[in-house]
């Protein structure tokens, strides 16, 4: 058994996580002003899931707006709030919620600073519309003097070996030796049954994509907050970098296992995918079932044909 680490149960300045069991409402009531440097969340996505009822677009606009408008008042100056989010479908549309949400940032006069693409490869495949394979964050901040670090996020620069061919740094490397900046598309595997960071929960952020988030925009002992927290990813995020950590969430079996992971990662034995590994590559892991099979048995003539069209090489007969 892991020691217990402790998580208050209500906002105390001084606690490094607290952990809310009930609406998101309630807890951000409890919270003093601009309290908080970073507010990160998924919230419901309307798609009639276990924990929420199907709502009618505007009753789920309406009802979000409430939510972030107590997350802005809780807002510290200079800090970030992060929602992220993908679609609703309705009758087979698709609407971005990004897109209906963004007037009520802009409405408080938060200022968006990236809408961060976050590309991942697994989902579900559409037979009438391109598969989703994208959701989005998008990223605000209260005031001009917000707290924005890269160095902790950098990633591997492409051309290390590049200099400069003109000027006066000629000859002299011309990359950053830190990395580079990440960019707004961000590759990063979702939480799906391989996962080592999978639990019952049908949609938790991974632990490397929050970790990028709360590197960057805050700094230690800070305070991260998700009104909608699931399985405490968000706190975890914050507690493995000495930042501190408050959520809500209303379901007590998300709770349970919110707390769980909580007490592993304080004590460092949470199972997570780090933040640099690179992105499965199952050629270079020399993985079986590469071979397509129409490539080497013509018993499948349609295909063949359809591949004969489309691909620029030689069908193996
Ligand atoms: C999209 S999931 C978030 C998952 C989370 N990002 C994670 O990593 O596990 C949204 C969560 O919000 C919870 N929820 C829905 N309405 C809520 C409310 N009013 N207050 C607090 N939690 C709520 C749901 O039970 C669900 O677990």
């Amino acid at each position: 058994m892991p020691k217990q680490f402790s998580i208050a149960q209500k906002f105390t300045p001084d606690a490094r996580a607290v952990l809310h069991e009930g609406d998101c409402l309630d807890m951000l009531r409890a919270i003093p002003n601009e309290a908080i440097q970073l507010i990160v969340t998924s919230p419901p996505y309307n798609l009639g899931k276990e924990y929420e009822a199907k709502l009618h677009v505007d009753v789920y606009v309406e009802e979000q707006r409430k939510v972030i408008t107590e997350c802005f008042r809780v807002l510290a100056d200079g800090g970030s709030i992060c929602w992220q989010v993908g679609n609703f479908v309705e009758d087979g549309a698709i609407i971005p919620i990004d897109t209906l949400l963004y007037p009520i940032f802009s409405g408080l006069g938060l200022k968006m600073r990236n809408r961060i693409v976050w590309h991942f490869e697994h989902g579900l495949h559409c037979s009438r519309r391109l598969s989703g394979r994208y959701e989005t964050i998008i990223w605000f901040t209260k005031g001009d003097k917000y707290v924005f670090n890269v160095d902790p996020i950098r990633v591997p620069q492409k051309y290390p070996g590049k200099k400069y061919f003109r000027g006066p740094k000629v000859g002299q490397y011309s990359c950053n030796p830190l990395g580079k900046n990440p960019g707004d598309v961000w590759t990063v595997p979702n939480v799906k049954s391989n996962h080592v960071e999978k639990t019952g929960h049908p949609c938790q952020f991974p632990v490397e994509l929050i970790e990028r988030l709360v590197l960057s925009l805050t700094q230690v002992n800070d305070w991260v907050l998700d009104p909608f927290l699931g399985t405490g990813t968000s706190i975890i995020a914050a507690i493995r970098n000495g930042r501190r950590g408050v959520g809500a969430e209303i379901l007590r079996k998300y709770i349970e296992l919110a707390k769980t992971r909580i007490n592993l990662a304080a004590n460092g034995e949470l199972p997570v995918r780090p933040m640099a590994k690179p992105v499965f590559d199952p050629k270079y892991a020399g993985k079986n079932l590469l071979t397509a099979p129409w490539l080497v048995d013509d018993t499948l003539p349609e295909q063949s044909i359809l591949l004969e069209k489309t691909t620029p090489y030689r069908i193996r007969k």
